[in-house]
């Protein structure tokens, strides 16, 4: 069946994760945060996820902006850098990521195509409210779904069913882009057509089902949607 809803992940997809600690290790004063602010947004971004995947399989499910300040405390401290003032604000620039460059223009395009668009994502809606509004994309997407409403972390099955209860759709009418290679496997094999967005050319992740795609970023999105 052609596709009718396009639906993205939030975090490293749509918004550059790694942007939060790259702007902070320029501000005055923070010299010793930007020798190692690579490295330290590395281990953020690895914990948050593990800590997901970890309370997914426990039952234990807290909402992800715990799982982001966890993750980050452990980055701080692993980075022998663990102060309440860099906490602060590396959580605050989190709260309102920029999107990639070609995001607004890609996400017109498809309301302009006549496809649905929205957001599902590990982050909670006030996260999710925050960046969509600092990357002002609010008017391209008919929906943002937080896996908050269902109590547990992607790839958990029942996060993905929220898009065909959201959209009244069929999984075969969906296109589901990650830059997440597991998150793409796991929607892929879902059943969604599915694109795995690999800006840094990692190597396919070995999982059950590998995404239909792959794009270097999101500006083939319109044209692959409207070619399905
Ligand atoms: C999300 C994470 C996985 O937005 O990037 O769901």
């Amino acid at each position: 069946m052609a596709v009718t809803t396009c639906i993205f992940d939030a975090y490293g997809t749509l918004f550059e994760v790694a942007a939060a600690a790259r702007i902070a290790a320029k501000e005055p004063g923070r010299e010793e945060f930007a020798a190692k602010w690579p490295q330290v947004a590395a281990d953020w971004r690895a914990k948050q996820l593990q800590y997901t995947w970890l309370r997914a399989v426990s039952d234990t499910h807290t909402d992800f902006w715990q799982v982001t300040q966890d993750g980050l405390d452990y980055a701080l401290e692993a980075a022998g850098l663990a102060t309440a003032d860099l906490r602060k604000r590396l959580l605050a620039l989190y709260f309102e990521l920029a999107a990639f460059p070609e995001v607004p223009k890609m996400l017109k395009q498809l309301k302009k195509d006549g496809l649905c668009t929205g957001i599902l994502s590990n982050g909670s809606p006030e996260m999710l409210g925050g960046a969509v509004k600092s990357a002002a994309i609010g008017d391209s997407l008919d929906k943002v779904l937080s896996v908050q409403s269902v109590g547990v972390f992607k790839p958990h099955k029942s996060v993905y069913d929220m898009v065909g209860q959201h959209f009244s759709c069929q999984p075969d009418q969906v296109l589901f882009i990650s830059s997440n290679g597991w998150d793409a496997a796991y929607a892929a094999h879902y059943g969604f057509h599915t694109v795995w967005v690999n800006r840094a050319q990692d190597p396919m992740d070995r999982l059950p089902s590998q995404p239909s795609y792959s794009m270097p970023d999101l500006t083939g999105i319109p044209e692959l949607a409207a070619s399905i």
